[in-house]
């Protein structure tokens, strides 16, 4: 029997984080270069319950009884059982591979969650409609980050740029030119739980200056929103590199990304900010197209473990 395979992309948050915990809007967009891919292969002679997880990123090659309990796997493969109400999984192998750099910002956990629910759904013959993708992916989301906002899992089930805010109706956002991002990566891994956490203990200890921040925040969110349907790229530049200094106040950045901000910035970029969690993981340059290869080796020559060149195209094209 030919094995059901079913894929999700990375993300980026273009801005917004952090604020967005806190009800604030943010923007991101998916970064459709990098994926996990799940492959479930049945083993219809296997007892029934028998699942063998093979994630080779992980290192793990087990059954599924063998993981703990809190694995983020095994969790997943419980949330698509429990949703379709099956006492037990039908035997199977699941085979979990992914280029997507892991706890780097680009969403490797809402893209595996996404890819895992969309193949076994699929498999047990009922494919799961992306609002119920979504929902599930979320609820993976919190068992691991305690509070995410949802953006990640989001952006990844619709595939398309987002301007979330948390409780209300999605909304897709038009983009009025192409505009070119490089992602850079500072090669420290982050712990996105621990940076909500900080920020969540630093508004409570002064709530007056950490509201101020995140509304300052939320505005610029709308305000790159309207610049990016009008195809204004330089302005959208600008408003992000002022994203960068609010969170750098928010206690969120690190030598290491506001480094790659600066050379980045002096190298002719039109905007930089960190992306994602920050305390490491990656920023973002919002570049010209003719510019970028100078800009990419001078991040390279800065520090950048990698660098990877996304263009996010215009919606007004075909
Ligand atoms: O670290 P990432 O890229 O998964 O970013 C999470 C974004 C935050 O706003 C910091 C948290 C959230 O749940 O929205």
């Amino acid at each position: 029997m030919p094995a059901i395979s079913a894929s999700a992309p990375g993300k980026l948050i273009l801005c917004g984080e952090h604020a967005v915990v806190y009800n604030q809007p943010a923007i991101a967009i998916p970064v459709l270069s990098l994926s996990t891919t799940t492959k479930i292969f049945a083993h219809p002679t296997a007892p029934k319950g028998e699942v063998i997880i093979n994630a080779a990123s992980q290192r793990i090659k087990e059954n599924i009884h063998v993981l703990p309990e809190d694995h983020s796997i095994r969790r997943i493969v419980e949330l698509v059982q429990a949703n379709f109400g099956l006492s037990e999984m039908p035997a199977c192998e699941i085979q979990i591979t992914s280029t997507l750099p892991i706890a780097s910002g680009l969403g490797s956990s809402a893209s595996l969650s996404i890819s895992v629910i969309r193949a076994l759904s699929e498999f047990i013959g009922h494919p799961l409609p992306v609002e119920r993708v979504n929902a599930l992916a979320f609820e993976a989301e919190e068992i691991h980050h305690g509070n995410p906002s949802g953006i990640d899992n989001t952006v990844i089930a619709y595939e398309k740029p987002v301007y979330f805010e948390r409780g209300k109706p999605l909304q897709f956002i038009s983009i009025g030119t192409s505009m070119h991002i490089i992602i850079a990566s500072t090669g420290i891994s982050t712990s996105t739980a621990l940076a909500v956490a900080g920020v969540h203990d630093r508004w409570q200890k002064d709530p007056a200056r950490y509201e101020a921040l995140f509304t300052q925040i939320g505005s610029l969110s709308r305000q790159i929103r309207q610049y990016l349907s009008q195809g204004f790229t330089k302005p959208v530049g600008e408003l992000l590199t002022r994203n960068h200094s609010l969170l750098q106040e928010m206690g969120v950045s690190c030598p290491e990304l506001d480094q790659l901000v600066n050379v980045s910035l002096a190298a002719g970029a039109l905007g930089a900010k960190l992306s994602g969690g920050g305390m490491g993981g990656n920023m973002l340059a919002l570049v010209k197209e003719e510019t970028s290869p100078t800009i990419e080796k001078a991040l390279t020559s800065a520090g950048a473990k990698f660098c990877l060149k996304v263009t996010l195209p215009s919606s007004m094209e075909g």
